[in-house]
Order: structure tokens, then sequence, then C-alpha cells
């Protein structure tokens, strides 16, 4: 009894030391020892985060990513912060496993680093973009009075809150239908495209709890790689594996949006003509690249800040914002 005791444990150790080296699941590891406080989506919302000061880092505020390099990342997770509740990893995890957690934070929760060439954003802002928006990001003074509506104050918190990342790049991508802010896509490359929004984030919006994607899509998405994020699927489901009515929606549109978006969607209803910045016109370039199913739920639901596009989530159930989604997917961005 006292052998097999005896034996048993070194060959166990031994075992399950082999079976780590093997196969590293960071997003499990992640899941088991770190999600408690940092949260599913990285963004420290936890129930844990209530009694802890300071609280678990966010890795989705676009300061983590100046502050985060990955050196620091791996010292973090392997000796702790002293004096928080971030205590060291390296008596627990092997240092491939740090590794595989400093690089699944990095890709899964965090902004990309700013490019090799750093300031390639920023010469494209004052080249491109400060006209408008200003050198400060509020917007230029002649812009404020002379464009209706004015170009987006990046430094407005309410401002921030409407954005998310994937959503800017869409805008600047294809500019914003009805408004000065035309779309990008023939002047700019993908590439410089994402370095000027990044630019904007991290020097405009250093505070701002940024989502990389739309919560929606962030629901959607989980799962995909981090890379996978930026790929935007016209294809992907309402969340929670809601399916929209196309009869239903067709008499909810017809009852509640078609006063504004018009019966054909094209943004040209009665109401239109008295309302700035313009419903939105489903049949154009920016919406037809952008509105998903994920995306079209959550816009409905939450409606847009500083428009006159209501939350309808306020009204409607779920299943009939997913039956209106369904209906403006399937009949206007999609036919
Ligand atoms: C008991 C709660 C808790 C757990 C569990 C936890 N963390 Fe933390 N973590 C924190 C807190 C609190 C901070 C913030 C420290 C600060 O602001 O200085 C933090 C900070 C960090 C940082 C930033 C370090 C720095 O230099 O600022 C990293 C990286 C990190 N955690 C990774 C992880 C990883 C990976 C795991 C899982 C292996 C993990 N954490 C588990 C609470 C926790
Ligand atoms: C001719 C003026 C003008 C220029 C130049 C311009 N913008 Fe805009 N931009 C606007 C206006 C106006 C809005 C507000 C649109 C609205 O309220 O829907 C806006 C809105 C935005 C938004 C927010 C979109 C939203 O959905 O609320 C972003 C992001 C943006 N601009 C980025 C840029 C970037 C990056 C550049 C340079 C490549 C740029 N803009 C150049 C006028 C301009
Ligand atoms: C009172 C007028 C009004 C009504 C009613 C209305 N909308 Fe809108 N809608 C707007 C305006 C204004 C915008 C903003 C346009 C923009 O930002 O380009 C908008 C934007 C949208 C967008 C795009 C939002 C985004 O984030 O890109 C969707 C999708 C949308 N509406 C769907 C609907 C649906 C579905 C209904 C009916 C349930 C509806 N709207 C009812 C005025 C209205």
């Amino acid at each position: 009894m006292n052998t097999m005791r005896f034996l048993a444990l070194p060959t166990l150790l031994l075992f399950s030391s082999a079976l780590f080296a093997q196969a590293i699941d960071p997003a499990a590891l992640y899941q088991d020892y770190c999600a408690v406080c940092h949260g599913d989506n990285g963004d420290g919302k936890s129930l844990a985060r209530k009694g802890l000061v300071p609280p678990p880092r966010d890795f989705t505020n676009p300061r983590s990513t100046l502050e985060l390099s990955r050196k620091r990342i791996i010292a973090g997770i392997a000796q702790g912060v002293p004096g928080t509740a971030m205590s060291g990893w390296n008596s627990r995890l092997s240092t491939s496993q740090i590794n595989a957690l400093a690089d699944f934070i990095q890709t899964r929760f965090m902004l990309p680093a700013p490019t090799e060439d750093a300031s390639q954003g920023g010469r494209i802002y004052a080249e491109y973009c400060s006209v408008c928006h200003g050198d400060q990001g509020r917007g230029a003074i002649w812009a404020a009075g002379g464009l209706s509506p004015p170009p987006a104050n990046f430094t407005d918190p309410r401002v921030q809150r409407s954005l998310s990342r994937d959503h800017m790049i869409d805008a600047v991508t294809y500019g914003r239908p009805e408004t000065a802010m035309t779309g990008w896509q023939s002047r700019l490359s993908k590439q410089e495209i994402t370095s000027v929004v990044d630019y904007v984030i991290t020097t405009f919006m250093p505070n701002s709890r940024m989502a990389l994607v739309n919560p929606a899509q962030t629901l959607a998405a989980n799962g995909h790689q981090g890379h996978d994020r930026m790929h935007f699927d016209i294809n992907l489901p309402f969340p929670d594996q809601l399916l929209g009515d196309l009869q239903r929606g067709a008499r909810l549109y017809q009852a509640n949006c078609a006063t504004c978006h018009g019966e054909e969607g094209d943004g040209g209803g009665p109401r239109a003509y008295f309302i700035n910045p313009r419903p939105r016109n489903f049949l154009h370039a920016s919406s037809r690249s952008a509105l998903n199913r994920p995306r079209l739920f959550e816009a409905i639901g939450k409606g847009r800040l500083r428009t006159e596009m209501p939350a309808w989530e306020k009204v409607l159930t779920r299943q009939q914002i997913a039956d209106i989604g369904e209906y403006v997917f399937h009949t206007f961005i999609k036919p």
C-alpha cells in the first residue's frame, strides 16, 4: 500500500507535466485562472472587480496598449504587481504557459500596437482629417458652425461611447451618408485607414472604454481567433440564437421605421426631410458593407446617440428587434 503511493506520485507528476508541455490552450488557461478578475472579454468587468482596489486591468482600454509591452505583460503575469490583487503565477504556470497567455491577451483583447511606422497615422490625420476634425480632435472651429452635422468631437465621452474601433474603420472607409464625412477607400489603403483610426483612438480617446468591436459582434465572434476580428462577416447570425420572422418584421418596419427610413429603405421617408443627420439609407454602400444581423440588432436596440434614431429596446422585445432586423437585412442590405 505504502509502496504503491510512493510509486504512483512521481508517475502522475511526470505524466501531467508531459501533458502540459504538449498542448497549451491559452484560452482555457485564461478562462480558468484570469477571467474571474479580468472578465470574459478582458475588459475587467467581473464580479470580483467590485471588491478590488486597484481594479483588475482592463486590457481593451487604449491606455493598456500604450502601457503594456509584451515584456511587461509577461513580467506582470510571472511576478504579479505588488500591493494589488494581481499575484505572481510563476510557481503555478510554466514559462511557455505564461508566454502563451501574454500572446492571447495581446491578440484577443488589446488594440494592435501602433504600426512599425508609428507616425504614419499622425501624418495621415494631419493631412486629411484635421481640416474638419481639428488638431485636438474636437472639430475645427470653422466646421463647427459651417457643417451640419458638425464633425464628430472625438474627445466627447458621449461620442466615444457611441463608437467602436470597427465602427470607426467602417465610417472612415465608406463615409457617413448625407454628411460631409466622405469615404476614404479610394484614397487610403486599408492599412492606412487602420493606422489613422488607431491614431485617433490613442491620441484623443486615451481614457475611453473603447470596444474593439460592437458588443453584439463580440458575442458572435467568440470562439474565433483574435485576428479574425477585423474580418467583417455579412452572414453572422443574431445574438442568442434568435431567428427573425420576415412577415412580422415587415409589419413592424412599416409601422415604426418607414416614416424615417422610407418604404424602400432609401432613407427617404416623409419625416426624413426634417431630420439631421438624415435617417440611414440602407441601400448605400456604407450600410451594405457594415450592417450584418448582429450589428442591425445592436443598432436598432441601442439607437444612435446625437441622432433621432431611438433606442428601440425600450419599446420592442428582443424577438421583435430580430424580426425587424431580418426584414431590413433580407430586403435592403442583402436582397
Ligand atoms: C484576484 C484577481 C486577479 C486574478 C485572478 C488575475 N489578475 Fe491580473 N490583475 C489584477 C489586478 C487587480 C491588476 C491591476 C494591478 C494594477 O493596476 O497595478 C492586474 C493586472 C494585470 C496585468 C497588468 C500588469 C501591469 O504591469 O500593469 C496583467 C498583464 C495581468 N493582470 C494578467 C493576468 C493574467 C494572465 C491572469 C491569469 C493567469 C491574471 N492576471 C489573474 C487582478 C487579477
Ligand atoms: C470635410 C470634413 C471631414 C473630413 C475631411 C473628415 N471628416 Fe470625419 N466626420 C465629418 C463629419 C461631418 C462627421 C459627422 C458625421 C455624423 O455625424 O454622422 C464625421 C465623423 C467621423 C467619425 C465618426 C463616425 C460616426 O459614425 O459617428 C470618424 C471616426 C471620423 N469622422 C474620422 C475621420 C478621419 C479618420 C478622417 C481623415 C481620414 C476624417 N474623418 C475626415 C467630417 C469630416
Ligand atoms: C425619427 C426617425 C427614425 C425612426 C422612426 C427610425 N430611425 Fe433608424 N435612424 C434614424 C437616424 C437619424 C439614424 C442615424 C443616421 C446616421 O447616423 O447615419 C438612423 C440609423 C439607423 C440605423 C444605422 C445605425 C448605425 O449604427 O449605423 C439602423 C440600422 C436603423 N436606423 C434602423 C431603424 C429601424 C429598424 C427602425 C424602426 C424600428 C428605425 N431605424 C426607426 C432615424 C430614425
